[in-house]
């Protein structure tokens, strides 16, 4: 099935720019140590799902000192930049970046020790097979830990809701905490936890609505073109609506596979 390119170049510009190179998410380098804050990742094997182009990759193979960490993505144009900034930064060795189709994980059963994920279960519909392939590729005794954007329920969607989806326009999966929550018990996951992220995100949202529409606006315009970036702006102002109702939050998950299992 031919992938259509969401993440395109345009987008990733404007992404980056406010959220940092390598970011296709918010937070940087403090939201990825938060979702792994308490892990020690020293001479792990880590799979980073969803890695866009590469800064919590990039993050933990420089700071942490994992083994090895591979981050897939299904857009290979993320991934070719990813790629350039792992080689630029002297990690092409111990991180690599591949680009995947979408469903089973290509790996091996217990090929990581860890699998992170940043913001991009969230594009992944069926999240009862995807806690499955996790499960299958961690080995025994191995951590999930990810940061995700959830739905405040999995009732009717409200009319602000259905419209923010329409503006972003992004392949959305969006299931909440609950369904979560399920799918990892389901797959055999035990001590599941969740750390409402949604304040913080509601907050910095906000901020950013006002750089889009104040100062980043003159350099974007130059870079991205006006119609886009007028684009963005409404999509910021969509999300900002179903962020201020929590009918659209974030969180981090932390799962642990047995030792025995
Ligand atoms: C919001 S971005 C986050 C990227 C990166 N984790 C970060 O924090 O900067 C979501 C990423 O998930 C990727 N993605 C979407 N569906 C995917 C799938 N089925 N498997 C792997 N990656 C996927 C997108 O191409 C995109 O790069």
């Amino acid at each position: 099935m031919e992938q259509t390119q969401e993440y395109d170049s345009k987008l990733v510009t404007l992404l980056e720019a406010l959220w940092g190179d390598g970011y296709l998410s918010p937070g940087g380098n403090a939201e990825t140590a938060l979702v792994l804050a308490g892990l020690d990742v020293r001479g792990l094997r880590v799979l980073d799902i969803g890695c866009g182009t590469g800064g919590c990759a990039l993050y933990i193979a420089s700071g942490l000192e994992p083994a090895e960490v591979v981050g897939i993505d299904v857009e290979p144009e993320v991934v070719e930049k990813a790629s350039a900034a792992a080689e630029r930064a002297g990690h092409a060795g111990r991180l690599s970046f591949v680009a995947v189709e979408p469903g089973p994980l290509p790996f091996a059963d217990s090929r990581f020790d860890v699998v992170f994920s940043k913001d991009a279960i969230v594009h992944i519909p069926d999240k009862h097979t995807l806690a499955q392939e996790i499960f299958r590729v961690l080995a025994p005794g191995g951590v999930f830990a990810a940061s995700d954007w959830m739905a405040g329920s999995d009732g009717l969607r409200s009319a602000a809701m259905q419209h923010y989806e329409q503006v972003e326009g992004l392949g959305f999966g969006l299931a909440s905490p609950d369904r979560y929550f399920a799918a990892l018990r389901a797959a055999g996951f035990e001590r599941i936890s969740y750390r409402d992220r949604t304040h913080w995100l509601r907050e910095r949202t906000h901020r950013e609505l006002v750089q889009l529409a104040g100062p980043l606006r003159p350099s974007l315009e130059a870079s991205v073109g006006k119609e886009f970036l007028d684009h963005e702006v409404q999509v910021w102002q969509a999300l900002c609506a179903v962020l201020d109702t929590a009918e659209l939050g974030a969180g981090h998950w932390r799962a642990r596979k047995s030792a025995t299992s």
